[in-house]
Formats: C-alpha cells, structure tokens, sequence
C-alpha cells in the first residue's frame, strides 16, 4: 500500500520512542514532515507513532521494530519505508547502546562487540539503505547524534566513546562520498541531555551536575531535536560533513568548571 500523503517529504530518526529521538520526531512531523520511528520494541515505536500522529494531524507517522544489532531488520524496514512512501528524505541515526562501566580493563570482547555493534555498525547500516534511497532522488539529508565522549571521554565509557568517534569519521566520509549525489551528512554532538534515567536523581545530585556546565543547565531533547533539525534543513544547505557541538560548554572548558571564576 501506498502513502496517502506522498506530497510530504518523510524523516526516519531511529531509537526514537522516548527522550532525544521522539522529540526529534515530533520536531519533523510539526515542520511537516511524515516520520518513521524505530525502536527494539515495534510495540513501542508503534505507541510512539500514534501519539505523535494524534498531535501533528496530517503528518503519517509509521512505528518500526527495528534492534540496530540485525542488519536484515534495518534493510527490511528501509525497504517498508521505501514501498509505502517512495521517498526519503530524512535520516536522523540516534540509536545508541549507552555502555556504562565499560573500561580498559573490565571489558570482555562479548560487551565490546555489542556497543559496537549497536552505535557504529548500526549507524553504518542504517546510512547505507538511506544513501541507496537518497542516491537514487539524487537528494537527503543524514544526521548522525554523536557524542561529547568522543572529544572528551569520562572513565568508564571507553566502547561507547569508541563507537562514537567511529561515527564523528563517518560523518566527513560520507559527506565526502555523497556529496555529488546531492546528499549531505552532518554530526550533532550533545554533551548531557534531559531523559529518563534522570528521573532517581536527588535534587542535590541534579545540581552537582549543572555546576560543571557553563550554560550551567543540560539541554532538553528538544535543545538537540532544534540542532538536528537545523543541520537536515535547507537552512543548512551548503553545511555537510561537519560537527555541531550541544553540550552546554562543558567540552569548551578546560578542568572542572568553576562558576565563581569571577569573585575574589
Ligand atoms: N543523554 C545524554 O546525556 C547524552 C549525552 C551525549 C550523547 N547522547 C546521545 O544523544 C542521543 C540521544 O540521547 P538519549 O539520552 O535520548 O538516548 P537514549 O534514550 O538513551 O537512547 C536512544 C535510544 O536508543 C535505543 N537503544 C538503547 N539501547 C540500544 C541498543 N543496545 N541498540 C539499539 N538501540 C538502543 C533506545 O530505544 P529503544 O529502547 O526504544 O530501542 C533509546 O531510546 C543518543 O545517540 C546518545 O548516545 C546522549
């Protein structure tokens, strides 16, 4: 079956049911764009989908099951995608295995292979079946979410890090690859966003946070929605292949930071 609404251009941001990734889609459906959402969970990207779609009337909003690890799963949804709307014009890569206490001497290759897997192939594979679509229209727009670990790491992320600086090189070759193709590629790289896993935090430990920030707040998804949305845009047409850093100034500032630098 075809869209009925194939007159829209149409955005697919993966990992997108909750935080980063559904604000972005709300961002696109608002800006008139259909979206497609994926998730480990179709019962969720579908959940996902339907709220937008009952928000942004006139926006198709399409829910996938699509777990970054199966490259089949990533070439059947963009094969979905393709049959029911016939174009792509919009390719948000934000799905993203976080890590955490990963390092140099604790990581056994099962746990490394699965952040890799995840974040830098999956990112690969899912930018593959977008150039094929976009190649052939001759036009898109990719945006890979990267990440301050890849400029400066904390401990413990060492895999994570890793797998986001695969995908900061990512970002200049495809740039470079397709930029004939009318096809452009760029990077945001958020520092701390707002999500769920903030919600246990006690007011003091939320503050201890913001206290090494010079903007002295994190950003909200839609702090990093505005900045994808910007980079995909036509607004940025002649910007491919480069990082936009939302991080709150945290990578800017050498040690930690100190909020009183200006008092005696
Ligand atoms: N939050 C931060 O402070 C922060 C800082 C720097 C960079 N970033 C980057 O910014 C983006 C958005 O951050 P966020 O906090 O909104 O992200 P998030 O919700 O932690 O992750 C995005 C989505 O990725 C999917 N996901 C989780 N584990 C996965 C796995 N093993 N394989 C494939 N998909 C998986 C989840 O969707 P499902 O469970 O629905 O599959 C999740 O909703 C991410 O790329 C993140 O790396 C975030």
């Amino acid at each position: 079956m075809k869209a009925k609404n194939d007159v829209r251009p149409v955005a697919i941001i993966t990992g997108a049911a909750r935080n980063t990734g559904y604000a972005t889609a709300e961002r696109f459906a608002g800006e008139g764009y259909n979206v497609c959402i994926t998730s480990r969970s179709g019962e969720d990207a579908r959940k996902a989908a339907s709220e937008i779609a009952a928000s942004y009337p006139g926006a198709i909003v399409k829910g996938y099951e699509m777990p970054t690890t199966d490259i089949e799963k990533i070439r059947d949804v963009f094969r979905q995608l393709k049959s029911y709307f016939g174009r792509l014009d919009v390719l948000v890569a934000n799905a993203t295995a976080t890590g955490y206490a990963q390092n140099i001497l604790n990581t056994d290759p099962e746990d490394f292979d699965f952040v890799m897997s995840s974040n830098t192939r999956g990112y690969f594979f899912c930018c593959q079946e977008a150039a094929k679509i976009m190649v052939e229209q001759k036009k898109g727009s990719i945006v890979l979410v990267g990440s301050v670990h890849s400029l400066r790491p904390l401990p413990n992320r060492i895999v994570y890090a890793a797998s986001k600086s695969a995908i900061d090189s990512f970002n200049r070759s495809i740039a470079v690859e397709l930029g004939k193709y009318g096809i452009r590629c760029n990077c945001v790289i958020p520092g701390a966003i707002w999500n769920h896993r903030w919600i246990g935090l006690t007011e003091n430990e939320i503050a201890a946070k913001r206290d090494n920030w010079p903007v002295g707040r994190e950003s909200q998804p839609e702090d990093v929605a505005n900045a994808i949305y910007f980079l995909a845009s036509d607004q940025a047409s002649t910007i491919t292949g480069t990082n936009l850093v939302v991080d709150s100034g945290v990578s800017a500032n050498l040690l930690k930071y100190d909020k009183n630098w200006d008092k005696e």
